[in-house]
């Protein structure tokens, strides 16, 4: 246990900062589940957007939830909005497209801050 305990502090570190990397290096959004675009990826420089947004919490975009229900308190970082949101959902559930822009443009609105327009956010 003694020898492994290192081995095992050292891959929990390597995995924090390669999660760090993962979203750091995010400057646009185009999950392979759409298939198609119609659009140009919306642009999302991930680290730069929240802290000029000054989101500090996680869990304001990545929240949790199952079976019809959302989980505000539960942070999902790491897990793709698309393992929640199918393009073509089932019933009431929201679908992925509806899931981003009502998350991205409802902020903006509140806020009064960050595009609303198509192309603000889809430029080419
Ligand atoms: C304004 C909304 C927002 C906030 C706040 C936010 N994220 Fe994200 N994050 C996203 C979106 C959108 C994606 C892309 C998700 C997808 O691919 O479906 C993402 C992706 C990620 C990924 C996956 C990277 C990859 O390449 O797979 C990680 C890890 C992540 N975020 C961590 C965090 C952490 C940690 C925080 C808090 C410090 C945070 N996020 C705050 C919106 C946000
Ligand atoms: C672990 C599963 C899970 C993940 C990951 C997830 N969601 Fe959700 N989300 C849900 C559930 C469950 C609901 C409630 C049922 C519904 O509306 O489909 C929901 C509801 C929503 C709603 C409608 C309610 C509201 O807050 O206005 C939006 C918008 C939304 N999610 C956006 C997103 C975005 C954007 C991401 C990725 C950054 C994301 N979700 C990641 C499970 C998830
Ligand atoms: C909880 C609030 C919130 C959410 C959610 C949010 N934004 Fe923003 N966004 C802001 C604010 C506030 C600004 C203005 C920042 C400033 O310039 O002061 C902004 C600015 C932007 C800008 C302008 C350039 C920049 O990076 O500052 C873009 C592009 C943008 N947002 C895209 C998105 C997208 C795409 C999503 C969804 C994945 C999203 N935002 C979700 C609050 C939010
Ligand atoms: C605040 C930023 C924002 C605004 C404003 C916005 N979108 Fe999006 N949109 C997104 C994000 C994020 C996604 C998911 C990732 C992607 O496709 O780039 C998306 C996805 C889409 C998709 C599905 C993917 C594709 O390209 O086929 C379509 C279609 C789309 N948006 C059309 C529009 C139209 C039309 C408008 C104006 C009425 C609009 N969007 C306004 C952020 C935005």
């Amino acid at each position: 246990m003694r020898r492994i305990l290192p081995l095992l502090i050292l891959a929990a570190l390597t995995l924090v900062a390669a999660q760090a990397l993962a979203q750091e290096s995010i400057t646009k959004l185009a999950p392979e589940a759409f298939g198609k675009f119609q659009r140009p990826p919306a642009l999302f420089a991930h680290d730069k957007h929240n802290e000029k947004a000054k989101l500090d919490e996680c869990v304001v975009c990545h929240h949790g939830g199952a079976d019809g229900k959302q989980d505000k308190s539960a942070s999902t970082e790491g897990t793709p909005c698309a393992d929640c949101h199918k393009v073509k959902p089932a019933g009431k559930a929201t679908g992925l497209q509806r899931a981003y822009h009502k998350q991205c443009i409802d902020c903006h609105r509140a806020k009064g801050k960050g595009p609303l327009a198509c192309g603000q956010c889809h430029k080419r």
